[in-house]
């Protein structure tokens, strides 16, 4: 009976970091081709001409992509098992720690949809067009607006990603705290004020606050602002956590 139970737990821990170790790999890989497109490919295809962006467009792009997408979704099913696993084995219980994973992954799934409802399918448009250029075909007109979603959401995930990181690797090492003794009206507002903030970035990041052009859209054109603005969301959500919901 003991055996058999302490095989279960041994099974269930051997698990959870199993997982946890295949999820920080493919997170790894998503992130830093996130990096990729944001820092170093968009700054180089502003730079060339058009037939050599097209080519790189028609080659690179589609490569690069690929794996993107891929271990975007492989990061969200291994967090999302490791959840489940570490449910569980009762990880989150007597502190605040459930609060802070569900915060990292509420924003990792935000990012998830950006990748696959708004990248990839407007990347797909601006790929189709650079292939059709390169083949001699006319330009394609939504191609620029597809370009400037996918920008949009690709600037608002690299916005996001300080953050989400910041929740990920907090939960088990800084967050979690044994004296956590906030209420449910301390915990709703917590909720409240984070999902009314990242609601309002995802409309920005969809033009549905200014549009495509406005303000808070230019914003994220300058890669460098969005570095220094994303270092002070996870400060705001830092104060958020501090005051709202540390003992
Ligand atoms: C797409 C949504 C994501 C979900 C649903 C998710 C879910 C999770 C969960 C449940 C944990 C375990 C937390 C704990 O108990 O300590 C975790 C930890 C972690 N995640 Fe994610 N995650 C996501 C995205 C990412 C991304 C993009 C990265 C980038 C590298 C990442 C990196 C990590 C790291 C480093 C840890 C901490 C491991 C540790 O402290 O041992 N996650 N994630």
């Amino acid at each position: 009976m003991y055996v058999a139970s302490a095989l279960e737990l041994f099974t269930k821990i051997g698990i959870s970091w199993l997982l946890r170790y295949a999820h920080v790999v493919v997170g790894i890989a998503w992130i830093g081709l996130l990096y990729y497109f944001n820092f170093v490919q968009a700054q180089a295809f502003a730079k060339m001409e058009a037939p050599h962006r097209n080519g790189a467009i028609d080659q690179l792009v589609p490569r690069a992509l690929w794996y993107f997408r891929w271990a975007a979704a492989a990061t969200a099913v291994t967090g999302i098992l490791l959840y489940g696993i570490n449910q569980n084995l009762k990880q989150y219980e007597g502190g605040n720690t459930n609060h802070s994973i569900l915060t990292g992954m509420l924003i990792g799934l935000i990012m998830l949809t950006n990748v696959w409802m708004f990248i990839w399918p407007n990347q797909r448009i601006v790929i189709a067009n650079a292939r059709g250029l390169l083949a001699g075909k006319e330009a394609d007109p939504e191609a620029a607006t597809a370009g400037r979603r996918a920008l949009l959401a690709s600037r608002t995930n690299t916005f996001l990603s300080i953050t989400m990181l910041m929740f990920m690797t907090g939960t088990q090492h800084f967050f979690g705290s044994p004296h956590f003794d906030a209420n449910g009206g301390k915990v709703a507002i917590y909720w409240i004020i984070t999902i009314v903030v990242l609601a309002a970035i995802e409309a920005n990041a969809l033009g549905y606050v200014q549009g495509l052009q406005g303000p808070g859209t230019k914003l994220l054109e300058n890669y460098k602002l969005v570095i220094e603005a994303a270092v002070a969301l996870s400060v705001v959500f830092y104060l958020l956590w501090e005051i709202i919901l540390r003992a």
